[in-house]
């Protein structure tokens, strides 16, 4: 049995190396290599897989995972510039891969070790990213 929470936040981002010319993170990253970082409306869900407690019918107390998301994910990242504000990304470009594999490693080290985690991460309606460990 799964269930999920829904979460989102704001950050503001470059993608870019800082070893490639001005032109080839143009080419590669596109506008998202802006030199002045832009920003991003995040929608972030949590996927906890689990067997159904028998007394209370819930695979995780919804409340409790939203409390782990807000104080370890939300308070970390949101109105935040990833690159320069975030030690998670220095020396990591803050792609959707990247912070979807940052949100998942934090919150595994957070959550009892029975739950199975997902994590599904849209920087857009049209651009997303799923990492569940591997
Ligand atoms: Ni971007």
């Amino acid at each position: 049995m799964k269930v999920c929470r829904r979460e989102t936040f704001n950050s503001a981002h470059r993608l870019f190396r800082k070893e490639w010319s001005d032109e080839k993170n143009r080419d590669v990253f596109g506008k998202c290599s802006n030199p002045n970082y832009h920003g991003h409306n995040y929608v972030l869900e949590v996927w906890i897989e689990g067997a159904i407690d028998p007394e209370t019918g819930f695979v995780i107390d919804l409340k409790e995972l939203k409390s782990v998301i807000v104080a370890h994910i939300i308070e970390r990242f949101d109105h935040r510039n990833l690159n320069l504000d975030c030690i998670e990304f220095e020396g990591i470009n803050p792609t959707t891969e990247n912070i979807a594999r940052v949100i998942w490693n934090i919150l595994r080290v957070k959550l009892d070790p029975k739950f199975g985690i997902e994590v599904q991460l849209s920087e857009t309606d049209k651009n997303k990213a799923y990492y569940a460990g591997v």
